[in-house]
C-alpha cells in the first residue's frame, strides 16, 4: 500500500513538473518590461571618437553613442564601429566622461576606468561590472535607434521602470 501510494504521487509530481514549469515561464514573462525603441542619432552626424549625449530607456538614465572609427564588440553599422553606453559609473553612479585620446570611459569620483571597444568592460578602479552597453539597430536611412541595455544601469533594480 505504502508503495502503491507513494507511485501515484511521485506520478502526480510528475505530471504537475511541465504545468509548473509552464506557470513559472509565463509569470517571467509577465515581469519582463518591454525596452522602449528610441532614435537617438543620425550616423551621419557622428564625428570619429566624440560622444553624442541622449537618454534611454528614460529621461533619468544618461547615456552616449560614439563611432569608435574600427570594428568592436557590440558595434553597429557599415563599419561595425558604432557603440552606445550608459555613463552612469557601476560603482557607485558617478557620471563617467570619455577621454578620446585614452579612448576610455573614466570616473572622477574612485577613478575607474571603461573600455568602450570592449563592451565597456571594466579596465581599472573601484567597480566591478562594466559599464552597461546599449544594443542598437542601424537603420537603411542611417537613424540609430536604441533597444535594450545589456547589463544593470546603476542605482535600478530593473533597468526599465
Ligand atoms: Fe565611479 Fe566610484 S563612482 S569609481
Amino acid at each position: 500500500m505504502f508503495f502503491k501510494t507513494s507511485g501515484a504521487a511521485a506520478a502526480g509530481v510528475a505530471v504537475g513538473v511541465p504545468g509548473m514549469a509552464q506557470a513559472a515561464q509565463a509569470e517571467a514573462g509577465r515581469t519582463t518590461l518591454p525596452y522602449p525603441k528610441k532614435p537617438v542619432a543620425m550616423t551621419s552626424g557622428l564625428k570619429l571618437n566624440e560622444p553624442v549625449s541622449f537618454t534611454y530607456p528614460d529621461d533619468a538614465s544618461p547615456c552616449v553613442v560614439m563611432k569608435m572609427g574600427r570594428k568592436v564588440q557590440g558595434g553597429v553599422g557599415p563599419d561595425g564601429d558604432i557603440v552606445a553606453f550608459s555613463t552612469l559609473c557601476t560603482h557607485m553612479g558617478c557620471p563617467v566622461t570619455y577621454d578620446g585620446q585614452a579612448r576610455s570611459f573614466k570616473c572622477p569620483c574612485h577613478f575607474s576606468q571603461f573600455d568602450p571597444e570592449m563592451a565597456g568592460q571594466m579596465i581599472c578602479g573601484q567597480a566591478t561590472e562594466s559599464l552597461p552597453q546599449l544594443t542598437l539597430v542601424v537603420g537603411g536611412d542611417g537613424a540609430i535607434t536604441a533597444t535594450g541595455v545589456q547589463g544593470l544601469i546603476y542605482g535600478r533594480q530593473s533597468n526599465v521602470l
